[in-house]
């Protein structure tokens, strides 16, 4: 297999504040104890392989900054914020399986390193280490955690059954995605609140919050695949298309021009011919103002928390989702 490498993968977003990187330092403890404990280097090596390459840590900050809603500090609100990281990178060990990449956070895939199986294995292990710090928070933290993790498998799985298809509806599209990925945004949300011992009425906010910010940022992410930077992703450019995911922008444009969606259905797949038509359809602008409205309702919800630092950071978090693809 050949790896083309990028450059670095993206530092902790910018949008994170810098007054959280303390509880990030405890979080990033957790991670590297947890998925480095097996005394097998074939099982630790690939296990720690995606947290030393990076990545912007956005759902254990949801977590930590969604607990200063009640009381923050907690040790089990850095077991939670761990346990949703793990969670988060399982899901990409076995999403880069399906998706057959070779680049991820800017350094070669696991199944490209050490090979499918141990991908896998790797990705269960990973699951595993994210339950059993789950496990030890206690509380709702499993339940959270279980629901959150049967969701995305629910998303990939409804994913795969709408492969190829371009004319796949929105509303299939929107619940795929929900699904995958807005699910562990709304746990990483109701974690902190759960765990802090916030009110009810914050937590539901932040769970609204939540789910907008994870809708906005698929919708971004899946921007970023057709006109996003590798250098700045970490990630090769057009493999949902490729793949034959189709996501908004190209199913907004192949509503628009019934001749892209017949030559998509006969098997193009060249991102360098297929973008200049699917933007000329107003289907990446329209896409993004998607992602916008998402964002809109997750300040919305954000409105609605009594201010404070830490509301403001939520919503600086939400502008970074935006600013990715805002250069
Ligand atoms: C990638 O998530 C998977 C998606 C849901 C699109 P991130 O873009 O948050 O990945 P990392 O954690 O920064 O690598
Ligand atoms: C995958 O979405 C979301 C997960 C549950 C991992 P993508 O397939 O768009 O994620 P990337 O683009 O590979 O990071
Ligand atoms: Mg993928
Ligand atoms: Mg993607």
């Amino acid at each position: 297999m050949t790896f083309e490498q990028t450059s670095a993968p993206p530092a902790a977003a910018a949008a994170l504040p810098a007054w959280l990187s303390k509880d990030l330092e405890r979080v990033e403890d957790l991670l590297l104890a947890t998925a480095g404990a097996s005394a097998h280097p074939l099982v630790s090596e690939p296990s720690t392989h995606l947290i030393k390459a990076g990545g912007k840590r956005l759902r254990p900050a949801l977590v930590l900054l969604s607990a200063y809603s009640g009381q923050p500090g907690r040790h089990s609100t850095d077991l939670a914020a761990a346990a949703v990281e793990l969670v988060h990178i399982a899901t990409l060990y076995h999403d880069d399986v399906m998706d057959e990449t070779e680049t991820r956070r800017g350094v070669p895939t696991a199944h490209s390193k050490w090979g499918i199986e141990v991908a896998v294995l790797a990705g269960d292990f990973l699951f595993a280490c994210g339950s059993s710090l789950g496990a030890e928070a206690a509380g709702e933290v499993p339940g959270l955690l279980a629901r959150a993790i049967a969701e995305v498998c629910e998303g990939q799985i409804m994913e795969t059954a709408a492969l190829d298809d371009p004319a796949r509806s929105l509303d299939a599209y929107f619940e795929v995605i929900t699904r995958k990925t807005a699910s562990l945004f709304r746990a990483a949300c109701e974690l902190g609140a759960a765990t802090s011992g916030a009110d009810e009425m914050d937590r539901a906010r932040l769970s609204r919050y939540g789910l907008n910010v994870g809708l906005a940022f698929q919708v971004v992410d899946d921007l970023l695949d057709i006109v996003g930077d590798p250098r700045t992703t970490g990630k090769k450019l057009g493999t949902d298309l490729r793949k034959g995911v189709f996501t908004v922008p190209i199913l907004l444009a192949c509503e628009r021009d019934r001749s892209l969606a017949q030559r998509l259905d006969a098997g193009e797949r060249d991102l360098d011919v297929l973008l200049p038509e699917i933007v000329a359809t107003g289907a990446v602008a329209d896409a993004l103002e998607m992602a916008m409205s998402f964002t809109r309702r997750a300040h919305g919800a954000l409105g609605e928390i009594k201010t404070g630092e830490y509301a403001r950071s939520l919503g600086g978090l939400l502008d970074g989702v935006l600013a990715q693809i805002l250069k």
